[in-house]
């Protein structure tokens, strides 16, 4: 697996900066009433073998005709032959993506973000994750990396919490995740229905019960951004190193290569220093959560 550098110019793969790969949707697959999951197939067989991405990048995909947004994988970085998407309709281009079919061709520029999940240094530690609706989509690929990689890893604690149980994404996978006794999965919505036997509320309250030891212990959050402020402040009391926290955060993008100035936080652009910050590092920049 390659590393990303901070310059975003030395990208992988003979890339041009604002050229997409051409790409096919391969596989479309519902996972709630608002979001699909698109299996991409990047069609030049050379550029797809050297499309390496780490947990917590993104790409931008372009509907051809109609414009481009920045998306998050959330697949294992070790899966070479294709990489998913998880895209919540919610205005053109993911409009237009969630009318697509099986077969129809897209544009792909990236992998970017040189601001990832720290991975490496989080081995022989334990790792929480605390994420809120579609925030599961970048940080589900870190726990994909972490259930390959299991044993260079102590425990494993993921929060996830969604306003119902039909807008919980993943479900098949979350009840396998549930029935593992090596990952500690606490699920909470909002909106309960009959048939939901988890925790009720959100997934802030669910953080004062976090018993892992916080010198030996990274947290990872990814939600909505009203969720930050509260996560951090519980965080906070439990004494969490800031150092250890680190947040996916989403900006307004356009070009996602550190050219446009779109996306900038205090003195930072989320597109090339991000979308992956430590608290330590965005603590005191205005308005970074
Ligand atoms: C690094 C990054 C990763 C992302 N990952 C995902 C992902 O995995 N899945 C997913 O569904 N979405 C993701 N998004 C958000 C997605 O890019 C936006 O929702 C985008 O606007 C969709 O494009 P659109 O043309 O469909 O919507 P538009 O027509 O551009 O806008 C629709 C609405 O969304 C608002 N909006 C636009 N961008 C953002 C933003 N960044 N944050 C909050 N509101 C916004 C607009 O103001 C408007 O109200 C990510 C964004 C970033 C920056
Ligand atoms: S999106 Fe253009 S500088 Fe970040």
């Amino acid at each position: 697996m390659t590393t990303p550098t901070r310059e975003i110019d030395k990208l992988d793969h003979h890339q041009k900066l604002y050229e997409p790969f051409v790409a096919t949707i391969r596989n479309i697959k519902e996972l709630s009433p608002t979001e699909k999951q698109f299996d991409i197939y990047i069609d030049d067989p050379q550029v797809r073998e050297s499309f390496n991405f780490l947990p917590g990048q993104f790409v931008e995909l372009t509907i051809f005709g109609l414009g481009e947004a920045p998306f998050s994988i959330p697949s294992s970085p070790n899966n070479k032959d294709y990489f998913e998407l998880c895209v919540r309709n919610t205005g053109n281009v993911s409009g237009a993506l969630h009318r697509m079919k099986e077969g129809d061709k897209v544009g792909i520029r990236g992998p970017f973000g040189n601001g990832t999940f720290p991975y490496e240094d989080m081995k022989g530690h334990n790792v929480i994750i605390i994420a809120g609706g579609l925030g599961m989509a970048p940080v589900r690929s870190l726990i994909k990396y972490i259930l390959e990689n299991r044993s260079d890893y102590k425990r494993l604690v993921i929060v996830y919490g969604s306003v119902s149980p039909e807008y919980l994404l993943y479900r098949q996978e979350l009840e396998e995740w549930k029935n593992r006794d090596d990952i500690e999965l606490c699920l909470t919505v909002d909106n309960p229905d009959q048939s939901w036997a988890g925790e009720v509320g959100v997934c802030t309250n669910l953080i004062p019960g976090i018993d892992c030891p916080v010198d030996d212990s990274y947290v990872v959050v990814c939600g909505p951004p009203v969720m930050y402020k509260f996560v951090i402040k519980e965080l906070d009391i439990k004494c969490f190193k800031p150092e250890n926290i680190f947040l996916s955060l989403e900006r307004r993008m356009e070009c996602g290569v550190g050219k446009c100035n779109h996306c900038h936080i205090g003195d930072k652009l989320a597109c090339v220093d991000g979308p992956v910050f430590s608290l330590w590092e965005i603590r005191n920049l205005k308005e970074a959560i």
